[in-house]
């Protein structure tokens, strides 16, 4: 048994904020964003937070798969900005949406999230111990970036990406995480160990951080490595993928890992120009964009890939 993905929804917030906009609030160019990242505009929440936009995400991927709420067993939110420390993002969602059946928790691992709570409720269900789960992308990272810094705040985007899996005979062929928590120092944010009473100063939460060029190098380097692990341990021939749905940081890095693997860069779709990085919610916003367009046949073979903070990276082959 395995876990099969029945249903794909996004949600985006309506407000979209274009190069030239960032170009009056900071020094910067529409040339330049581009030519470095491939993004030309992204959207902004004004109104939602992190929950409200998975749960419309959710709901659209509950639609389409054609089930209840109720029938949700696990609830799994990659995200690295819930509205809350507590209750976890899973859980807020489970309120918005009525999925009283359901196990919710939050999996932290930066843009990496949705591929981990992917593989995270693989696990489950294919050991058995549940038949469905809601399976969701979702970030406002918008609300942790330093909008003085030029160096971070025009790659990002706000965004939520859901999927709707179920225990079936076809889809995920293989998966793998991985992680390298002592580089986690190149990309941080939020910090909740830099104040108390007896420090003498309040918390300060603390922007993002970030060093470009490592993370650069981290990507290029470790996702071809967990997408050829997960080939070879599932016998897969590269030319037997229809689609390589990377985490959309930068079209720069994709286009890189795409050389370096030697695939037709046609094979990874990109969807940056109009989001920007919208961390955890970046893959499954782009297979909800490829579903909804007819792009997916039954059958196809995709591999999702995602990384980012902590540092984590992972991969999974899945059957569609
Ligand atoms: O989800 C994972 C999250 N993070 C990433 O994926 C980031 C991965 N890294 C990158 O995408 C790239 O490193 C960046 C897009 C962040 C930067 O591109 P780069 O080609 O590595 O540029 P750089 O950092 O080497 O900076 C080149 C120049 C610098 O000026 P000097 O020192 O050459 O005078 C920067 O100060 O570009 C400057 N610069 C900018 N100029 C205009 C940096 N940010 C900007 C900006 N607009 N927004």
């Amino acid at each position: 048994m395995t876990t099969r993905i029945i249903g794909t929804g996004s949600y985006m917030p309506e407000h979209i904020v274009t190069n030239d906009d960032l170009a009056k609030i900071v020094e910067t160019s529409d040339e330049w964003i581009r030519s470095r990242t491939g993004i030309g505009e992204r959207r902004i929440a004004t109104v939602e937070n992190t929950s409200d936009m998975a749960a419309k995400a959710a709901q659209a991927a509950l639609r389409q798969a054609g089930i209840g709420a109720d029938e949700i067993d696990l609830i799994l939110l990659g995200t690295s900005s819930p509205d809350h420390c507590f209750p976890n993002g899973a859980c807020e969602v489970q309120a918005q949406i009525g999925a009283v059946n359901a196990a919710c928790f939050d999996i932290s691992a930066a843009c990496s999230g949705y591929v981990f709570a992917l593989n995270t409720a693989h696990a489950f269900i294919s050991t058995g111990l549940y038949r469905t789960a809601l399976v969701i992308g979702a970030d406002v990272l918008s609300k942790l970036i330093d909008w003085a810094d030029r160096g971070t705040c025009v790659l990002f985007g706000d965004g939520a990406g859901a999927t709707v899996v179920r225990a079936d005979e076809k889809g995920i062929l293989g998966m793998n995480m991985h992680s390298e928590g002592a580089k986690g120092g190149v990309l941080t944010c939020g910090s909740r160990s830099n104040g108390n009473f007896l420090l003498g100063k309040k918390p300060d939460l603390g922007y993002m951080t970030m060093d470009g060029q490592e993370v650069f190098k981290f990507a290029v380097k470790k996702v071809p490595e967990c997408i050829n692990e997960v080939l070879e341990n599932t016998h897969t021939f590269k030319d037997e993928v229809a689609y390589f749905v990377i985490h959309q940081a930068n079209y720069r890095i994709i286009e890189s890992i795409a050389k370096r693997m030697k695939i037709d860069a046609d094979k990874f779709p990109v969807n940056m120009e109009h989001y920007g990085n919208t961390s955890a919610a970046s893959v499954p916003i782009l297979l909800d964009e490829m579903n909804r367009a007819g792009k997916i046949k039954s059958g196809d073979k995709i591999v999702l890939s995602g990384f980012g903070g902590g540092l984590t990276w992972g991969a999974t082959l899945l059957e569609w």
